[in-house]
Formats: structure tokens, sequence, C-alpha cells
């Protein structure tokens, strides 16, 4: 089933939009004027991916920056540690951001998942079941 998800002049070129389909969630990119719709939950820890950035085809997750190939859901690389720089952490904090790390680096980022898109004059349709 095709289903109008937003209209080609809403979003610019390097821009995200999220859309809801059937209770899915989605978020339709554009790349240079090439349209792509892919799911908005992040394959690591599901942060809402609209609110990443996309740079050609890549899209990064604004929560712990793992990349995604647009084109194809595929996950290019995982969650990156934060940069704390020289800052000094309090003890407890930086225990405590030791344990969060140690549980994250056991959770795998899965690829997502990517829908076929339809240019209809100024709609934008996806293919979705
Ligand atoms: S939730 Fe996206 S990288 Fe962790």
């Amino acid at each position: 089933m095709l289903v109008d998800v937003a209209k080609v002049n809403e979003i610019a070129p390097g821009g995200l939009k999220a859309a809801e389909v059937n209770g899915r969630e989605i978020v339709v990119c554009n790349d240079a004027g090439k349209i792509y719709a892919i799911d908005r939950r992040c394959g690591h820890m599901n942060a809402p991916l609209d609110l990443g950035t996309l740079e050609g085809y890549i899209l990064t997750c604004p929560m712990h920056h793992a990349q995604f190939d647009i084109t194809s859901g595929e996950a290019l690389s995982g969650p990156v540690p934060p940069n704390l720089g020289d800052e000094v952490i309090p003890e407890g904090i930086g225990k405590s951001l030791q344990h969060v790390g140690m549980l994250m680096s056991h959770i795998k980022t899965c690829d997502i998942k990517t829908y076929p898109v339809k240019i209809d004059g100024d709609s934008i349709k996806i293919e979705i079941e």
C-alpha cells in the first residue's frame, strides 16, 4: 500500500522529517534531492533519528552517534563514547558512567528497515505493508 508521508517541499536537502504511518514511526530523508524513508527508531537504543544529522547518505543518531546508511538501513558504526575532554568528573558519577558504558558495550547496533519511496507530483509516498 502506498501512503502519503510528506510534501516534497517540506524537506530541504539534508533534512529529516518524522511521520507516523499505521502505527509505524518513519523518517523521511532528503539526500541532495533524493528521498529515502527509514524506521525512525535507532537500531541501538531507539532514539528518534529525525533528531539526528544527515550528511549525504549517512544519518547519525543524536544519542550515542551510531551511523546508518539511509539507502539500505545498514548500521555503519556503533555508538561513540562521549568525549569529556579534560573535565573532572566527580568520583560517584564517574563510576556510574563506567557502569553505563560497560552495559552499553553489550548492546548490539542493529540495521534498520527502509521503505520504497515514490514521488507522485508534489507528494512523497512510501510503500508499507
Ligand atoms: S540510541 Fe542511537 S546510538 Fe544509541
